[in-house]
């Protein structure tokens, strides 16, 4: 058996850098005991690597405060904390038909139970959000905009920076879901104007899974939607209102952080930009093997500037479940079809009536080889598909 080539990065990241490995194995072997709760030494330390992680990460996406970046599950679990402790009977909130299912349940869950009411705008032809589509959609009782910042589906990365400033201009907290850009390309608070971000550590960061976070802007608030332990300040009945406590709840994953640490700081120590024009390149290579194979139809692939490293297509007449299961059986390819946990884009796009679309997702450590041989699958899929239709191309 050849070894499985992995173009499933949108899902997660895979391999991990092997210093993920290594230091999640040895941290947790030396340290790993409920940091914060006790004062002995062992306890400290392994508070401090948690505290360095918090302050790495805000650093990376230029936060002002260490204390408001609190950890969590992952993205779904961040945005969940930050769009439940932000929105509340009565309020508006603007989102897109972009978004992954980790925000559109939340946001349909309130407008059932809690009279929340939600627009969601649509992207256009080329797959981006219009800033001013977003704004003109604001009203007096509008508390919320969430936005995601790079498709999980079509790979368009959208203009945050220009949806921040409409938001800040009106007032209007500004939330970004980063799951798929983290790790790639910048996530800039500051420069972006998002009040929000909400990232999981397991994708482009590199971490393992069960570990992912928020960053809250100073001046932003979001209510705690949830009690516990925190290790601090027992005998007050109510949650702490202080950052990180405020978003955090009961012991926290220190392997996920330990983790989480060892991902980033490889990605600063590679260069994340170096990383990104490494994914580019591949993207690029496949796109126009793809594109040259007669019977696949590609989506929102022509112009990959302002794209991440994600391709959707399908072989035309073939479901995409089919596709997918060929290139791992027949080819030993690893990806993901189906609707991505984003059915408003294939409802948009038009392939959900066709059960979506096969999506390539390339990380750091894929190659020409691989590139070369998911071209050759899909050459060789589309032409039994072909065969049996009978049909021809010039
Ligand atoms: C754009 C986007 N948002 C949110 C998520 C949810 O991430 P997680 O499953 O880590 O919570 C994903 C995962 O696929 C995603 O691609």
């Amino acid at each position: 058996m050849t070894d499985l080539i992995y173009l499933d990065n949108g899902a997660t990241s895979f391999p991990k850098p092997d210093i993920v490995h290594t230091f999640m194995f040895d941290f947790f072997k030396r340290f790993g005991v409920n940091p914060g709760r006790s004062g002995y030494d062992l306890c400290i330390e392994t508070g401090e690597m948690v505290e360095e992680t918090r302050k790495m990460l805000t650093d990376f996406f230029n936060g002002t405060d260490p204390n408001r970046l609190c950890f969590s599950y992952n993205s779904t679990d961040s945005l969940n904390l930050a769009i439940n402790g932000m929105l509340e009977h009565g309020d508006h909130a603007v989102s897109t038909t972009i978004e992954h299912n980790s925000v559109l349940r939340p946001l349909y869950h309130l407008e059932k139970y809690s009279g929340v009411e939600v627009d969601f705008i649509p992207f256009d032809k080329k797959g981006f959000v219009d800033p001013d589509d977003i704004a003109r959609k604001f009203k007096k009782n509008t508390k919320l905009v969430v936005v995601n910042h790079a498709s999980n589906v079509i790979g368009t990365i959208q203009p945050i920076r220009e949806i921040g400033e409409r938001c800040r201009k009106h007032g209007i907290p500004f939330v970004a879901d980063v799951s798929q850009s983290a790790g790639k390309i910048p996530v800039n608070m500051e420069e972006q104007n998002i009040d929000v971000v909400c990232f999981t550590g397991h994708k482009s960061l590199l971490g393992p899974t069960g570990i992912g976070g928020l960053c809250v802007r100073e001046g932003i608030n979001t209510r705690h939607t949830r009690a516990g332990g925190t290790g601090v300040r027992s005998a007050v009945r109510a949650h702490l209102d202080e950052y990180p406590y405020r978003m955090e709840y009961g012991t926290p994953n220190v392997l996920g952080i330990s983790g989480l640490n060892a991902g980033v700081k490889w990605i600063m120590e590679k260069g994340m930009t170096n990383l990104f024009q490494h994914e580019k390149k591949l993207t690029e290579q496949l796109r126009n093997g793809l594109q040259k194979i007669g019977g696949v139809t590609m989506y929102y692939q022509d112009d990959l500037t302002d794209h991440i490293s994600i391709l959707l297509f399908n072989v035309d007449g073939m479901e995409a479940l089919n596709t997918g299961t060929l290139l791992d059986v027949d080819h030993d390819i690893a990806c993901r079809t189906g609707l991505h946990c984003a059915p408003r884009v294939h409802e948009q796009i038009g392939t959900a009536e066709i059960h979506g679309g096969v999506r390539f997702g390339i990380g750091p450590f894929n190659t020409e080889e691989h590139i070369k041989a998911a071209i050759e699958g899909v050459t060789e899929i589309a032409e039994m598909q072909r065969e049996r239709k009978g049909v021809k191309y010039a």
